[in-house]
């Protein structure tokens, strides 16, 4: 009984061992209820992605009967799933059906400036039946996104967003399910109409206003199927305007193997992932239970500051149904393994940033950064091959995801040494009354990058600003200073 018990493990173990990397194991059609659509590369080169996108209002359904007039990207929330291998040109044709100008700014891809989707910085904003190309080598394998960089917090909480999933041939992690999951929000009123950006003034902008429907992949609480012991390998985004996400899947730990910038140093055993807005992470997962069980994927509380916990519950994101397939007794994970040097900071010149907040008038807040909103007329500077050691202080009583353009950087303990497992990152959260530390290498992308809170009502708010890299003299200040007509 036992040996035979072992023996059919064995060959499935060895079919596994020589499959896993490109087969799925899961039950056919298991990731329907989360499937993203993809952008359609028009162009037959396969080093060249070219695609057309288009912003433009769109009904969409987030749940049984639950439609808004959103703000799209190819008409659905969020936008098309672009993919691309490392080192592959993208050219994104894109058009604005919008009734507002806008732009598309590639979060955490290290291109050049004037693709930055930055108006002021980078580009004119590109207003209502405007078009504007894209195009630019993708450098770094990994998980990204694109948003807007116009009256983001109103723009982002419509719903425009969308991942961009940059492939490594070469990188194996033995796996061949995979997810992207988009986590965001929004919010809207019974009869559809999204709620006004700007509801409850600037305390609700200090804040951070989130949307009642938790969407993962655009919809409330999908469902997908899994097979038990068959590993996923799941790369998310938060994308939502406000809201972080502490994500905890039902007796199961999370394995994470990269985060923004791709693959950490090595993988890491958690019980619970945090995404603050802005960031991502990659993990992989091995769901194991009987079949007909289900699983799900919760967000738990997060004490972001005043107001995140109180009289809140944890969310549901996402159910996992057990399928009746034989269970599947995976081997171990290959080495997953990267190697990141730590940055040398020794003579790195130290910045420093102090995130504050401030009274405008009588009845109305702002957010400052060393003591000014938007950091105005101040832009930090960095010269090419410069490295800086960045301290960004939280003297406020909400937390802040800090997200640099353009380069990534690697976070520092209390002490200054990086932090282990060696990690490329673009956002960092910063606690509030805490201290975040990096250290960042400018290489030879000369422009005005900006700098800002990702909690987007923070960032136009004035947490935000701009450090120009060599000695351009773009300015900086278009981002959020716009009204909402
Ligand atoms: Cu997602 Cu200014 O960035
Ligand atoms: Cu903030």
């Amino acid at each position: 009984m036992r040996l035979g018990a072992a023996c059919a493990a064995a060959i499935l173990l060895s079919l596994v061992h020589s499959s896993a990397a490109t087969t799925s194991l899961e039950p056919a059609g298991w990731d329907a209820g989360v499937k993203l659509p993809e952008a359609v590369d028009l162009n037959p080169d396969p080093h060249v992605v070219e695609i057309n996108l288009e912003a433009k209002l769109s009904q969409v359904e987030v749940a049984p009967g639950a439609r808004v007039e959103a703000w799209t990207y190819d008409g659905g929330i969020p936008g098309p799933l672009i993919r691309a291998r490392v080192g592959d040109r993208l050219v994104v044709h894109f058009t604005n059906r919008l009734p507002q100008p806008t732009t598309v700014h590639w979060h955490g891809l290290r291109i050049p400036i004037a693709m930055d989707g930055v108006p002021g910085a980078s580009q004119p904003e590109v207003p209502p039946g405007g078009t504007f190309t894209y195009d630019f080598t993708v450098p770094d394998a990994g998980l990204f996104w694109y948003h807007p960089h116009i009256m983001s917090a109103a723009q982002v909480g419509f719903g425009l967003y969308g991942a961009l999933l940059v492939e490594d041939p070469d990188e194996h992690v033995g796996v061949g399910d995979e997810l992207v999951l988009v986590l965001s929000d929004i919010g809207f009123d019974k009869k559809g109409v999204l709620d006004s950006p700007t509801s409850g003034g600037s305390t609700a902008m200090v804040f951070g206003r989130e949307g009642d429907y938790v969407l993962v992949n655009g919809r409330v609480r999908p469902r997908i199927a899994a097979r038990s012991g068959a590993r996923q390998r799941w790369r998310i985004v938060n994308a939502a305007r406000s809201r972080y996400f502490q994500l905890e899947l039902d007796d199961t730990s999370f394995t994470q193997i990269g985060g923004d910038g791709g693959l950490q140093e090595r993988p890491e055993q958690l019980e619970t992932v945090l995404l603050a807005p802005g960031e991502r992470v990659d993990a992989i997962v091995t769901p194991t239970a009987a079949a007909g069980r289900e699983l799900v994927l919760r967000a738990l509380l997060f004490d972001r500051g005043y107001g995140s916990v109180e009289y809140r519950q944890p969310e549901e994101l996402l159910t996992m149904a057990m399928s009746n397939d034989a269970p599947v007794l995976q081997g171990s994970l290959p080495k997953i393994h990267r190697t990141i040097e730590p940055l040398a900071i020794e003579g790195a010149t130290p910045v420093s940033v102090t995130l504050g907040l401030g009274q405008k008038s009588d009845r109305a807040y702002e957010y400052q950064i060393n003591g000014v909103p938007f950091l105005k007329d101040k832009p930090l500077h960095a010269a090419p091959g410069e490295t800086q050691v960045w301290t960004v202080v939280n003297d406020t009583k909400w937390s802040h995801p800090f997200h640099l353009h353009g380069f990534f950087f690697q976070v520092l303990d209390d002490r200054g040494h990086a932090v282990r497992p060696l990690a490329w990152k673009d956002t960092v959260n910063v606690p509030y009354g805490k201290t975040a530390r990096f250290a960042v290498r400018f290489d030879d992308r000369p422009g005005s990058w900006m700098f800002h809170c990702h909690i987007l009502d923070h960032a136009d708010g004035g947490l935000m600003g701009s450090v120009i890299v060599g000695d351009s003299t773009a300015t900086t200040h278009a981002h959020g200073v716009a009204k909402f007509p």
